[in-house]
């Protein structure tokens, strides 16, 4: 592509550390894409006749269909996906393939493509995101009113249920689907015309391209188009925080099926064995997916640093981009499907998550709240209460079979009905919390959103 100034080849070990074709390959419907809307632009501007641009046309839409059968060979000494189609095209359609660089830069190439690439997956991830909800409202659905423990640091607060529990993920889910939106909005703006730089003295009709591609708008500084990957940036930044989401998933299903809380299974489809311990049966899907977040939060930080001491414009270190692009995205996509999948076989043991949550000591705010609502101010009830459960402690006494009465005037004889699970859960009514009449609530607002029947 270059041989007009060079008199050496390039030394073998260059090619090897330098080629990109074996991950950018898969850029090739979007080189295409991109390489269809240039050529039409050239036969705008008179530079292709219409033969010439048919000619290009059916190359390009032959060389992509076979790549798709897998009968394209890639020249690694061809660097990447755009020069292997280049190379590609000309062998087949002469003369008219080698007028198809004029006025374009593989700068402005891979910044086009790229951005396609990322569109289409954000669409195809957006897809899988609503499946995983699709897949935590069925079980949400199903355990709407089933009674577990609130925690936090990790010690039982406050009763909940499962279908509270399961619904805040999906809210998590939500964001994670508004985050890729915006960022698929700020990314679907067209850089191709941006040239090497500086655009090119050729006037070709931007705007067209752009439409034909299916891009908002085109980029307005030829310079920051070429250097821009801050749509990967966000992106990845995107990926890392489903991943964090996806993680605290795992990890609360991993505590959950622990003997230790015997809160849930998983199905023998979605759990392994142990090669020695006959009796295990362990939450691989769960600890791959907590363990996976950490290579989404990497990929997220290499390519800001990669980013960071370049000066403008393009400089061969954004080659570096792909791989961790590529690398988040086909990680997130599997652990969205298979997290999907292994939802279905999520069983609580209902009665054993009452269990846990029937702890009286889990109502002490319930109890306290009492006394506030009989006048005690609540830092007094706070401290009453903290009273009757230290007694309870000392005296190996239930907090609900103590003698209140003994700690304070304020606790009436109609403390009994504090102590009901059901009215507790009953009573949190305020909006967001989880009374039974708010989760049903959410799951028909959710069931809506997500249209299932
Ligand atoms: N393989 C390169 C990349 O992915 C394509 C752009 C190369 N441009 C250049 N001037 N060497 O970044």
């Amino acid at each position: 592509m270059w041989k007009g100034r060079f008199q050496k080849p390039t030394s073998g070990l260059v090619e090897q550390f330098g080629e990109s074709i074996s991950f950018d390959w898969r850029l090739y419907p979007h080189d295409v894409a991109g390489s269809v809307a240039h050529a039409r632009l050239l036969l705008e501007a008179g530079i292709l006749d219409p033969k010439e641009f048919s000619d290009i046309e059916t190359g390009l839409r032959q060389i992509e269909a076979d790549i798709d059968a897998g009968t394209f060979e890639f020249d690694p000494a061809l660097e990447d996906i755009h020069m292997n189609i280049e190379a590609a095209l000309t062998k087949r359609v002469g003369a008219a393939g080698a007028k198809l660089h004029t006025a374009r830069s593989r700068n402005d190439q891979v910044a086009t493509a790229t951005r396609l690439y990322c569109r289409a997956e954000i669409d195809a991830l957006t897809d899988l995101l609503a499946g995983l909800q699709k897949a935590l409202l069925e079980r949400a659905g199903a355990y709407a009113g089933a009674v577990m423990p609130g925690y936090t640091h990790l010690q039982r607060g406050q009763p909940v249920t499962a279908g509270h529990h399961l619904l805040a993920y999906i809210e998590m889910l939500e964001r994670d689907q508004e985050r890729l939106a915006e960022c698929r909005a700020r990314l679907n703006v067209c850089p191709l015309g941006s040239g090497a730089l500086a655009g090119s003295t050729i006037a070709l009709d931007r705007a067209a391209a752009a439409k034909e591609l299916g891009f908002d708008t085109v980029t307005t500084n030829s310079m920051d188009a070429i250097a821009d990957r801050d749509y990967i940036v966000e992106l990845l930044g995107g990926l890392a925080l489903c991943g964090a989401h996806l993680s605290r998933l795992s990890e609360d299903l991993i505590l959950w099926t622990s003997t230790e809380f015997g809160f849930a299974t998983l199905s023998d489809a979605h759990t392994t064995g142990s090669s020695l311990m006959p009796q295990k049966k362990n939450p691989d899907v769960c600890e791959l997916t907590r363990g996976k977040a950490g290579r989404l939060f990497g990929n997220l930080l290499g390519l800001l640093t990669t980013l960071k001491g370049l000066p403008l414009t393009y400089n061969r270190d954004l080659q570096e981009d792909k791989e961790p692009l590529f690398d988040s995205i086909d990680t997130i996509k599997l652990a969205v499907a298979v997290n999907t999948d292994m939802l279905g076989g999520l069983e609580l043991d209902v009665a054993r998550c009452r269990e846990a949550a029937s702890d009286p000591l889990l109502l002490a705010t319930d109890l306290a709240d009492y006394l506030v609502n009989n006048g005690v101010p609540f830092r007094e009830a706070h401290e009453l209460v903290g009273t009757a459960v230290a007694k309870s402690i000392e005296t190996q006494t239930p907090l609900d079979e103590l003698d209140l009465a003994a700690v304070s005037k304020h606790f009436g004889d109609d403390t009994a009905a504090i102590f009901d699970l059901d009215r507790a859960l009953a009573a949190r009514t305020t909006p967001g919390a989880p009374s039974p009449a708010n989760v049903n609530a959410e799951i028909e607002r959710w069931r809506e959103k997500l249209g299932v029947e």
